[in-house]
């Protein structure tokens, strides 16, 4: 990799990564015009050149879009002869089939707009295999969660149970647990709308225990909400996260359920990023 672009949404990590791939480190300015267009521009001799352009999808989605696609197109018209989207949060990728009638196939629609623009793309814990099938270039998918596992254990975790809030994310936490030596569990989640999740009510053996509920998205915190319920007399609740969307005021009501800790990537870079992803990704480089 010749030289990686930092998108807006990923700066600590594209430096990072430029750092480690020692690859030169481009900054484009990012500019709004007052009807709230984006504006980009970067100078730089590309011709010939692998590129890689990094920037996740986080909120605000639909900006960190449109702003990925302009560098895309800028990075090509620049004659770059390679062009990576390192994407670590793939947005709409929880939208990846029609679960009504009439529904739009988001993740579809922005896997089209990625696919023709890049030669490959690089992301991060996927929402599911089925959404990154969309993708009509090459694709690698970095499986971070056994990762942040491991490096949970440097902050010392006394009994520790990592806990899955559901069934779609147990084999990965599973697999956290054991590159940390940890016990495991999970419980059976069931979402009702965007907003709402049940989780079936279950004995977890939590007291006296550092319990780290495992996730790879907390976006409106209500999964990790309805798992604490289920947690009895634990000596520290803890949340560990690859993609912390973090929306509204779910940092408080996770508070406010007993979440002594909040831990996340850098995925979506907030102050909660406290573990970078920037050793598994530059591997791939
Ligand atoms: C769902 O399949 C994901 O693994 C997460 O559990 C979910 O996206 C978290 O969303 P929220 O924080 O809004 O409950």
């Amino acid at each position: 990799m010749h030289a990686l672009v930092a998108g807006s949404a990923s700066p600590s990590l594209a430096k990072r990564l430029a750092k480690s791939a020692q690859a030169e480190l481009l900054r484009p300015i990012v500019q709004r015009f007052p009807d709230g267009e984006i504006y980009v521009r970067l100078q730089a001799d590309l011709e010939g050149k692998e590129v890689a352009v990094v920037q996740s999808l986080s909120p605000p989605q639909n900006d960190h879009l449109m702003e990925l696609l302009l560098l895309l197109d800028l990075v090509r018209d620049l004659k770059a002869k390679k062009i990576l989207a390192i994407v670590p949060y793939l947005a709409y990728a929880r939208q990846d089939r029609r679960f009504q009638e009439g529904e739009a196939l988001s993740v579809k629609s922005v896997a089209d707009l990625l696919s023709r623009r890049i030669h490959k793309l690089l992301t991060v814990d996927a929402h599911s295999q089925l959404a990154l099938s969309y993708f009509s270039c090459e694709i690698e998918e970095v499986r971070a969660l056994p990762y942040l596992g491991k490096k949970m254990l440097d902050l010392n975790l006394r009994d520790p149970l990592f806990l899955a809030p559901d069934e779609g994310s147990a084999k990965r936490v599973e697999e956290a647990a054991r590159e940390a030596g940890a016990d495991f569990d999970f419980l059976e989640k069931e979402r009702i709308s965007p907003t709402e999740v049940r989780i079936k009510p279950r004995e977890l053996k939590t007291s006296g225990r550092d319990v780290v509920i495992m996730d790879d998205i907390i976006s409106t915190g209500g999964t990790v909400l309805e798992a604490c319920k289920c947690i009895r007399g634990a000596r520290r609740i803890w949340v560990c996260c690859v993609h912390g969307l973090f929306v509204g005021d779910s940092v408080e009501k996770l508070r406010k359920a007993g979440v002594e800790r909040i831990v996340s990537s850098d995925s979506v870079e907030t102050s909660y990023s406290q573990i970078s992803l920037a050793p598994l990704i530059s591997a791939r480089l």
